[in-house]
């Protein structure tokens, strides 16, 4: 979907979470992912919806996979099922941002265009995780490496290629 993508950090092991917290804090991938959904959609899972801040939601519309009706202080939209939410999202020509958490990641990346991966060089104890992917379907490029605190990054995006 031309409409769709993806964001994430993920560890060298493809760590992403523990405890419904994220593994890391480094303030300019913050950044990246504010300038990244800025005024969009966001389509988010609900464990990860209340593990962050309001303010991550701030000028965002979430799009929230949730078999029950949420009670958060902002508004959201709710959808009990993928293909609800699928042919909401391909009805509409706005851009949706994925952000997580993993179930969102696994069920989602058949769909999305794009991904933007930071990659962080380092392992870490995790009980979430990226989904495993073919890279041989996307082509990569890097948009930068970084480092904060010892941690040292990549930010990859991936375009999934398309059959000639
Ligand atoms: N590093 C990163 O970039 C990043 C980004 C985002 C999140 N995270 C981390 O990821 C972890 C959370 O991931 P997670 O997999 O546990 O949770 P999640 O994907 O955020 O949410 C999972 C929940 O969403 C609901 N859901 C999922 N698919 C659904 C569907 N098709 N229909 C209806 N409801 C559906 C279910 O709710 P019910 O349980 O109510 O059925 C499910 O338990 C946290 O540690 C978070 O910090 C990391």
């Amino acid at each position: 979907m031309k409409n769709l993508s993806l964001i994430a950090a993920i560890g060298k092991n493809r760590e992403l979470g523990l405890d419904n917290h994220l593994l890391w804090h480094i303030p300019e991938d913050l950044v990246f992912y504010k300038e990244m959904t800025w005024g969009k959609n966001v389509v988010v899972g609900r464990n990860t919806l209340f593990s962050m801040p309001s303010k991550a939601f701030e000028n965002r519309t979430a799009f929230v996979l949730s078999p029950d009706n949420l009670d958060v202080s902002f508004d959201v939209n709710s959808f009990d099922s993928m293909d609800k939410l699928l042919n909401y999202i391909g009805t509409n020509k706005d851009e949706f941002m994925v952000i997580g958490g993993a179930s969102i990641y696994q069920q989602f990346i058949p769909y999305v265009d794009t991904m933007y991966l930071t990659e962080v060089d380092e392992y870490f104890n995790a009980d979430t995780f990226f989904p495993e992917f073919d890279v041989n379907e996307w082509d990569v490029e890097v948009l930068g490496e970084y480092s904060y605190n010892e941690l040292n990054y990549t930010r990859n995006k991936f375009t999934r290629k398309r059959v000639k």
